[in-house]
């Protein structure tokens, strides 16, 4: 059994966790969300600024909550990649010395394998194979688990990811940062077929669609459109008929692409992950789908479906009972694919700096 220290500070929060295996002994995250609203996104200044300051309280805050001294960790995390470079700085750094003070091997994490651990935190038995769907400000992805560091993206968005859609969309209402949340809250009160909004399809070369891509920012420019002209007619906007019937089309094609993935590729189970997992009316329609055609659905509780140190830390427990150990010169990257996963546990990693 191994306990792992843990740090994620990919983005927008600053967390830090210890994890016994699967199991969570603390799990510490200091949002910056109040921060970036008043710019109505992340700066990523800003963000590796409030990652310098957040991240020794939370380090301390984590050994305190799990009980356990430095004498119980077996090794110290952090997310490598994909992420602001800036930020992922802030977090490498500081497990890269605390392993070297505390004579401790030091994993790099991809912060997507780390979404794919949140639901086995969630779902201990869940068993590879299984289909992922990760969905977050930055990614959307269909991606087969075979096992540990073993992915396969069937399916991926073309232009803006799922999160980014809710967040654009929502500047667009006026809703403010982050903008999922704002848009489920809204959506509660609206009507989800009021508008008819198109769902984005990816064109095959030589006819046909890629029947898993995604592709969000044609609906992003159509929600746009219709409150340009809305704006011309209505003494008020709909917005809760706009917010629930945009919610409507992006859970609507998730749904669907997804299942129908599963379906053909022979597997059961569908996990899904990432910070837009936490919406209400996607979990629904999910639920309902998969069960109408007899597959498992996996969601992680919300606090573990945005970003988190333990997803981070389940999956360095995962690589360090298979003996991967990462160099201390392993860089940080924005965009490191899936598929790379294993390179982070070379002796030749991504050389420190690179992008
Ligand atoms: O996974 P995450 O915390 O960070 C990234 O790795 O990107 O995901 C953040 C994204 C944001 O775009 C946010 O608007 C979206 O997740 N999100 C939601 C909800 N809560 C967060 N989207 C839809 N509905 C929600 N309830
Ligand atoms: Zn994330």
């Amino acid at each position: 059994m191994a306990t792992i220290l843990a740090i994620e500070t990919s983005c927008d929060e600053t967390a830090v966790a210890i994890v016994r295996d699967r199991s969570v002994l603390s799990s510490i995250v200091a949002s910056q969300i109040a921060i970036h609203q008043r710019y109505g996104g992340v700066v990523p200044e800003v963000a590796s600024r409030q990652h310098l300051e957040a991240i020794n309280p939370c380090l301390d805050k984590s050994l305190v909550e799990a009980g356990v001294g430095w004498s119980a960790i077996d090794g110290v995390a952090a997310t490598v990649a994909p992420g602001l470079v800036g930020a992922l700085l802030v977090g490498v750094s500081a497990a890269k010395a605390l392993a070297v003070v505390r004579n401790l091997p030091f994993l790099g994490v991809h912060h997507l394998e780390g979404h794919i651990y949140a639901s086995y935190l969630s779902a201990p038995d869940l068993q590879p194979p299984f289909l992922s769907l990760l969905v977050s400000g930055g990614h959307t992805s269909a991606i087969c688990v075979r096992g540990c560091g073993d992915y396969e993206t069937l399916g991926t968005t073309r232009d803006d990811a799922a999160g980014e859609a809710f967040d654009k969309v929502a500047r667009l209402l006026k809703l403010g940062y982050p903008g999922g949340p704002a848009i489920d809250r809204q959506a509660r009160s609206g009507n989800p077929d009021a508008f008819a909004f198109p769902e984005g399809k990816v064109s095959r070369p030589g006819g046909g669609y890629y029947q898993y891509d995604f592709s969000f920012s044609g609906l992003k420019t159509a929600v746009g459109r219709k409150v340009a002209s809305l704006v011309e007619t209505e003494p008020t906007l709909p917005i809760a008929d706009l917010a629930a019937s945009f919610q409507a089309t992006v859970a609507r094609t998730l749904t669907a692409r997804t299942v129908a993935c599963a379906l053909n590729s022979g597997l059961d189970a569908i996990a899904v992950g990432g910070g837009v997992a936490a919406n209400s009316y996607l979990r629904q329609q999910m639920q309902r789908a998969a069960r109408e055609k007899g597959l498992r659905v996996f969601f992680p509780p919300l606090h573990l479906c945005t970003d988190n140190a333990a997803m981070i830390g389940c999956a360095a427990a995962d690589h360090y009972e298979r003996g991967h150990r990462s160099p201390l010169t392993l860089g940080v990257s924005s965009r490191l694919p899936l598929s790379q996963v294993m390179s982070l546990y070379a002796e030749a990693p991504i050389p420190a700096g690179i992008d």
